[in-house]
């Protein structure tokens, strides 16, 4: 996730997308750039660093145009450094293109463009956008842009400039986002409204597979596959700027919650990277997946379900694994460190130590470019975009997407899974972006939270692929509301848990669907005669989850669970996003 902004009119463009910029750092904060017409060529100012960073070096006050474009970047591809920053320009010049999203077939393109003499300056996906261009234009801007969009695939929400067309922004969008703001004598685009919220509240939203072009006096939209002009209403938000940061809701938790089937669609985009972790796990006897908190709750998910596939694996939290477990290590292991930020100091240690020891280290991480990404022989990312709030959500659907991809490629490897179930699940995980949604949309778990805020205690429980979904569950309550919750092995309560269970204690029950239903049913049962309420997370239970393969329920489970801990939270006057006591990246043992 990147943030675009843009400004055609009367003022100083390079001042005014600095500013822009700023209110839309929290998409994404590596490095930044700005390009802009001036004279007969495209400046292009771009560094690695914040915002605020970036613009006192380049002083973007020394410089005059009337019309940019200015993004502040969430690495995907490429290291953050300034040759990876945004804008990118084609060979000659004619051409600088800002973009959010993923071009899931630059390397095929890129290579097609190199075979023509095209000769590329970083490594992102991105700059296969200028070079197509450049590869397409004979004098028609608008053609040569249309044609570029077709030949992409993946995500996007671009912004391009061209040195023939001073003074208009060419923008389209595919499952990323990009406004206009309408001004007067001026007009803006933007990734989000925050960024020209303080100059207009008047806007126009493209739809997916949607081109315009901006100009000072006007907006023009256009539908990619016919080519025909679209007509589009103007809307004017009535959110204050600090709402608008967060997409209209309360809280960046809530809004990441929402951005869960975004997260999962980007991490199935990560297949190719998941495909050769796997075929190095193939080789090895013993695999280990490792990291802190949330991340070790996905890895629990992996171990379980190499484990349903006849697949020795382990799960465990970094701060044990480095005085412990990797004593053990050999040549023989492959470890799997699991983190959103990359930064965690002891699943850092926990990786230095695997590789002392000759084993094979792998990385599932969000951010591109951090630390546990440089010490490991793979990486795997899993594209979520950046997480503000401190209670980890969308990152974790992402790493148990990952997970799961890893574990199929390793179950088909070893013949452990046949080939028509293989073919059956991954399609069912293609659907799950869309499920997520239709469960984000509709449900009860508002009301329920308001039934549960005021109870003692809270045990979450699950068996299998829904025991980690159960310690997730919990965690992420007890994170942001202070409640005390346990999560819990279904089986495990009548050893111990059931003599505190009363009217006051809620039981939230997780099921596998059909995976150990009866015994999850017996569990429930135990539950019930202590007169603890009950709340069943599945199908046909109180909160109702979309119908999926058993192993795929771990994914969809947790969704209503992080909404359930964010109303706790709110209920209880709190504020969700940054809890006492927590920090978001852990660098300290
Ligand atoms: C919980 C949470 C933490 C992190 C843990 C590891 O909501 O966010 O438990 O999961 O500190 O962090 P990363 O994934 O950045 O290594």
């Amino acid at each position: 996730m990147c943030g675009i902004a843009g400004y055609v009119g009367q003022r100083n463009a390079p001042e005014v997308l600095f500013d822009m910029l700023e209110r839309l750092e929290y998409r994404g904060y590596d490095s930044a750039g700005v390009m802009f017409i001036a004279g007969k060529r495209i400046t292009i100012i771009k560094d690695k660093g914040k915002v605020r960073e970036v613009r006192g070096r380049v002083k973007p006050e020394n410089y005059r145009s009337n019309s940019g474009v200015a993004h502040t970047r969430w690495a995907t591809h490429g290291v953050p450094s300034r040759i990876n920053a945004h804008p990118h320009a084609d060979c000659k010049n004619l051409f600088a293109v800002s973009h959010n999203g993923i071009i899931e077939n630059y390397s095929a393109l890129k290579k097609d463009l190199i075979l023509q003499g095209h000769v590329f300056k970083s490594d992102t996906d991105t700059e296969v956008i200028s070079h197509l261009m450049e590869e397409y234009y004979k004098g028609d801007v608008v053609k040569a842009f249309r044609e570029t969009l077709n030949a992409l695939e993946g995500s996007y929400a671009l912004a391009v400039l061209c040195v023939k067309e001073p003074g208009k922004i060419f923008i389209a969008r595919n499952e990323s986002p990009i406004i206009v703001g309408l001004g007067r004598g001026e007009n803006y685009i933007a990734s989000d409204a925050p960024a020209f919220m303080p100059y207009t509240k008047d806007i126009v939203i493209l739809n997916d597979l949607e081109y315009g072009i901006v100009s000072k006096d006007g907006v023009e939209i256009f539908d990619l596959s016919s080519g025909r002009k679209v007509k589009k209403e103007k809307r004017t938000l009535d959110w204050d700027l600090k709402e608008a940061e967060k997409s209209g809701y309360h809280h960046f938790m809530l809004k990441e919650i929402m951005e869960e089937p975004e997260a999962a669609a980007n991490a199935l985009r990560a297949c190719r990277d998941l495909k050769q972790i796997a075929a190095n796990l193939n080789a090895k006897k013993r695999i280990y997946f490792v990291a802190c908190g949330t991340a070790y709750h996905s890895g629990l998910v992996g171990k379980y379900l190499l484990e349903g596939f006849n697949i020795p694996a382990e799960a465990v939290v970094a701060s044990e694994f480095r005085y412990s477990t990797a004593n053990t290590l050999n040549r023989d292991c492959g470890v799997v460190l699991i983190s959103q930020s990359g930064e965690t100091a002891d699943t850092i240690a926990a990786g230095k130590a695997a590789r002392q020891k000759g084993a094979y280290v792998a990385g599932v991480v969000n951010v591109v470019g951090s630390t546990i990404t440089r010490i490991v022989d793979d990486v795997a990312y899993t594209y979520s975009g950046p997480e503000i709030a401190v209670a980890s959500t969308k990152a974790y659907v992402g790493q148990v997407i990952a997970l799961t991809q890893i574990a199929l490629e390793l179950a088909l490897a070893q013949k452990k899974l046949s080939k028509q179930r293989f073919t059956a699940l991954e399609k069912e995980l293609r659907e799950i972006p869309s499920k997520i949604k239709s469960m984000l949309v509709e449900n009860d778990v508002k009301e329920l939270a308001e039934e549960c805020a005021d109870r003692r205690t809270l045990f979450y429980i699950g068996r299998s692929v829904n025991y980690p979904t159960a310690l997730e569950g919990a965690l992420k309550l007890k994170e942001i509301s202070y409640l005390h919750a346990e999560g819990y092995p279904a089986g495990e309560l009548k050893h111990g848990p059931l003599a505190i269970l009363d009217k006051d204690v809620v039981v939230i029950a997780i099921k596998s669907g059909r995976l150990l239903e009866d015994k999850m049913n017996s569990n429930i049962q135990e539950t019930k005669a202590r007169q603890a309420k009950s709340i069943i997370v599945a199908e046909d239970g109180d909160i109702k989850t979309p119908a999926v393969d058993p192993l795929l329920t771990p994914i969809v489970n947790i969704v209503p669970l992080h909404l359930f801990a964010y109303y706790i939270s709110v209920l209880k006057g709190l504020d969700p996003d940054k809890p006492r006591n927590l920090a978001k990246s852990v660098t300290v043992e």
